[in-house]
């Protein structure tokens, strides 16, 4: 693997050296470059530095500029405005870094973080026996594209499902289940929609003799000692549950094309060991203290109604744990165990005040210290066409196999009307709609910032045209086409040519994309990653317009020189929609 520096790095680098030559106490400081439509770049950081060493910054900028020796990478530097610097690059520049890039491979010369950390990422965590929503698929589809995008930067992750396996709720379900004994099939007889349907139907069936007999309440109520205190035969049943509803989860996420390790389904009873202990240093240390016999843990800043101060539950009166404790346990397990250096949860914005206060209480405490970063992304909602929370007509949550299958379904359709043209089979037509289906919703998705709300369009996803995956999809597949239409003529970099506006815009584009996926990562924002990758299908769309790769049939070397601008392009595209968890089928 070759790592290869980015064009505007190298000239931050010799901007950077050539402003501390010329004034040595702006050693250090961001010559604050920036992709200009003037010229390949803009620098104007100058002004800022000018102000504060009382200098004229066009004079400053031009004695900058004079520290600048012009060659290989920058051809022209010249001052403009109130202190601008335009930075002109060498077209061999800009081909020989793409070079580099292309004889990487898969990296593209994407260098590895130094001093990578341990991310833990807490993300796509439906609850056992209910049904998944659409705010758990915001969950998966943010969290799975967090992971591709940090793991390409060198970051080291850990997926945490952190399903919702354990509470009173169950207390009721296994009694059900222990009267009427058989009315769950086996998981491994059934498949995801006869598992949800059967625990859909124990559902209704057990809480509507929860509601109706008392004495079953009670039943229910000691089934939930029984549990928490470990009992085998209640242990059983309830795993029977897990079983059961992990048959569903997986179906959905096979579903959305999405890989989950078994072994990163560690959901809140995974600490139910753990929680006695966390209680007890809570109360140890007084972070946590006594009121009303419940353990628990205030906050100054943290008010409700009537001002009055709302705690975080760590133990209830009665001895229970809940949602908080596994949390906090989580917590200890991931800092100590697993050694992260970063909690990451993707859960929604709803939340984030459970997050602020398990997170204080947990600094409190010492178990998360300064060289630990922990952060909720809380993201927005999925609205429906009419801009409220997504809804059936009858009110309902929306399922969300029946979305994800509606959403295939338009695919294939428009999948369809191409596939004669570009000779699909029927097997490939069913199989790229999907991919485009699927990545349709994820796209839509992740081009939106996490955390605002976003329309859930169907419409508007499967359009060909507009910022959607489809669109993306279509121009990698029109670029692998090109390399069909060839003949004898392949990708090869031209370092000595001269190249076009289009090319040149397109090239430098290209250049940028192991910063567009750091800075992205750093920000946990996926949809910075998508606007890239659409201004590079747009990009190419230009250049293919002006720049006839084919037909008419440029100069040997141009031909040769375009095709390899293709080539990395579709390599960046392909490999950027992987990282959001997005297919490019090779033919649409
Ligand atoms: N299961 C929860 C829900 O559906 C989300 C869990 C989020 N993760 C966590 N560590 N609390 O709302």
């Amino acid at each position: 693997m070759a790592s290869v520096t980015s064009l505007s790095d190298s000239v931050q680098q010799q901007l950077a050296s050539a402003l501390s030559a010329t004034l040595p106490e702006a050693a250090g400081a961001d010559p604050l470059l920036r992709r200009s439509d003037r010229a390949d770049f803009q620098a104007n950081g100058i002004l800022a530095l000018a102000k504060k060493a009382k200098a004229n910054p066009r004079e400053l900028a031009a004695q900058v500029v004079g520290n600048i020796a012009t060659g290989d990478v920058i051809k022209d530097i010249e001052v403009s405005g109130p202190g601008f610097l335009n930075v002109t690059l060498a077209d061999r520049a800009i081909i020989d870094n793409l070079a580099a890039r292309y004889a990487d491979g898969e990296r593209l010369g994407v260098p590895l973080k130094q001093n990578a950390g341990i991310t833990v990422v807490d993300y796509a965590q439906p609850n056992v026996a209910k049904e998944m929503h659409v705010g758990h698929l915001r969950s998966a589809v943010i969290g799975d594209a967090l992971r591709g995008m940090l793991d390409f930067t060198g970051e080291k992750t850990i997926g945490r499902h952190h399903i919702g396996d354990w509470g009173t709720q169950f207390g009721m379900l296994i009694q059900y289940l222990f009267e009427n004994p058989g009315e769950l099939a086996p998981a491994a007889d059934v498949d995801g929609e006869q598992a949800m349907s059967n625990l859909n139907r124990v559902y209704k069936a057990s809480r509507a003799v929860f509601d109706a007999d008392e004495e079953f309440k009670e039943r229910a109520r000691k089934r939930v000692v029984a549990l928490q205190s470990g009992d085998k035969e209640t242990l059983e049943l309830w795993q029977q549950f897990v079983d059961e509803s992990k048959v569903y989860f997986n179906s959905v996420f096979e579903k959305l094309d999405m890989r989950i390790r078994d072994e990163e389904i560690v959901g809140e009873s995974a600490y139910n060991d753990m929680m006695a202990e966390t209680a007890r240093l809570l109360e140890e240390s007084g972070v946590a203290v006594r009121s009303e016999g419940a353990l628990v843990v205030f906050f100054d800043e943290i008010r409700g109604k009537d001002d009055q101060p709302v705690p975080l539950i760590v133990q209830k009166a009665d001895g229970g744990f809940g949602y908080a404790a596994s949390d906090l346990s989580a917590i200890r397990n991931r800092v100590f165990e697993l050694h992260a250096t970063t909690l990451l949860y993707v859960v929604d914005v709803r939340q984030s005040l459970h997050f602020k206060m398990v997170f204080e209480t947990a600094r409190r405490a010492g178990w998360l210290g300064d060289d630990v970063t922990a952060h909720n992304m809380g993201y927005g909602t999925v609205l429906g066409a009419d801009g409220k929370p997504f809804k059936t007509r009858e009110g309902e949550t929306v399922r969300l196999e029946d979305l994800l299958d509606e959403a295939v379904e338009r695919a294939t359709a428009v999948v369809r009307e191409k596939a004669e043209k570009v000779g699909l089979s029927e097997a490939e037509i069913v199989e790229n709609g999907r991919y485009v289906g699927i990545g349709a919703v994820k796209y839509a998705d992740l081009s939106t910032s996490p955390n605002r709300d976003y329309k859930f369009d169907l419409d508007q996803m499967v359009s060909l045209n507009g910022d959607t995956s489809v669109y993306l999809q279509y121009a990698y597949a029109r670029i692998r086409s090109i390399f069909g239409k060839a003949g004898d003529r392949a990708p090869l970099a031209h370092p000595e040519l001269e190249l076009a506006p289009a090319e040149r815009a397109l090239a430098l584009h290209l250049d940028a994309f192991g910063e567009t996926v750091f800075e992205a990562s750093a920000e946990y924002a996926p949809h910075k990653v998508a606007a890239y990758l659409y201004q590079l299908a747009s990009l190419y769309t230009t250049f293919y317009d002006q720049c006839p790769v084919v037909k008419p049939a440029p100069a040997q070397e141009v031909a040769e020189n375009r095709l390899f601008l293709c080539d990395v392009t579709a390599r960046t595209l392909h490999k950027g929609m992987a990282l959001l968890g997005i297919r490019t089928p090779e033919r649409l």
